[in-house]
């Protein structure tokens, strides 16, 4: 399900309709299917997506032309992303010189066992629930974790942290600065769960481990 607060931030940071955009990484296309309808020309591409709206190739194999997109959106996806650096070269050759680049990601380095522990114990909770599911399900390197210390340790050896992120990008984008929020309550959680979170985070009891951020296409060739 499409977060209210991702679909905001994206629509709020890219250039006006009509603009070309890509998504990176969308996922089964939900928030690429609502820039379509607000007025954009969307190409979604995940290479795992199973929907016929998206296409299903790595951001490092996209063909498309030189400086053919006015923007790009990857909401937690250029974590998982491989090979990074050259998927960034691949994103800026395809994006013109000043387009925009709006990024949703998880700050990994911040996801500590407070925040694996809060997660653990909302999903305890419920786990009768219909479509309660694995997170990851679909990756292979996934296994359901049984502490706060096995979730910990999974996310930083297997996802970018965000300054792995920021580093790959910054040759070819000028970088806004991250902004952190709440995130755990889009992990497979429940949007009634932001509430608790921020919270939380407000009392300083688990760290905010959502990150927005948004850049600028410098000019010049990738
Ligand atoms: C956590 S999911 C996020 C999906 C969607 N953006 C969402 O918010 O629900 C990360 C997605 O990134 C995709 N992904 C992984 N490697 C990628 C790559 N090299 N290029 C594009 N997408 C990739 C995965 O297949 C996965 O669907």
């Amino acid at each position: 399900m499409l977060d209210d607060a991702v679909r905001s931030f994206a629509v709020a940071s890219l250039p006006p309709p009509p603009a070309r955009v890509l998504e990176v990484g969308a996922g089964e296309g939900e928030l690429a299917l609502v820039l379509a309808c607000a007025g954009y020309e969307v190409l979604a591409i995940d290479p795992a997506s199973r929907s016929e709206h998206v296409r299903p190739v790595a951001l490092h194999a996209l063909r498309e032309p030189p400086g053919s997109f006015d923007a790009a959106v990857a909401v937690v996806s250029l974590h998982h992303v491989e090979p990074l650096r050259d998927s960034c070269r691949r994103l800026a050759e395809v994006l013109r010189d000043g387009a925009t680049l709006v990024l949703d990601e998880i700050d990994v380095a911040r996801f500590d066992e407070r925040a694996a522990g809060w997660w653990l114990e909302q999903r305890g909770l419920r786990r009768d629930e219909p479509h309660w599911h694995d997170p990851h399900r679909h990756d292979p390197r996934w296994h359901a974790p049984g502490t706060p210390s096995e979730i910990v340790a999974w996310m930083r050896h297997h996802l970018h942290d965000l300054g792995t992120i920021q580093g790959a990008l910054v040759e070819w984008f000028e970088l806004g600065p991250p902004v952190h929020g709440p995130y755990l309550y889009r992990w497979e959680l429940s949007p009634e769960l932001r509430g608790a979170e921020e919270a939380l985070i407000a009392a300083g009891r688990v760290p905010a481990v959502g990150v927005r951020l948004v850049g600028t296409r410098r000019p010049g060739r990738a």
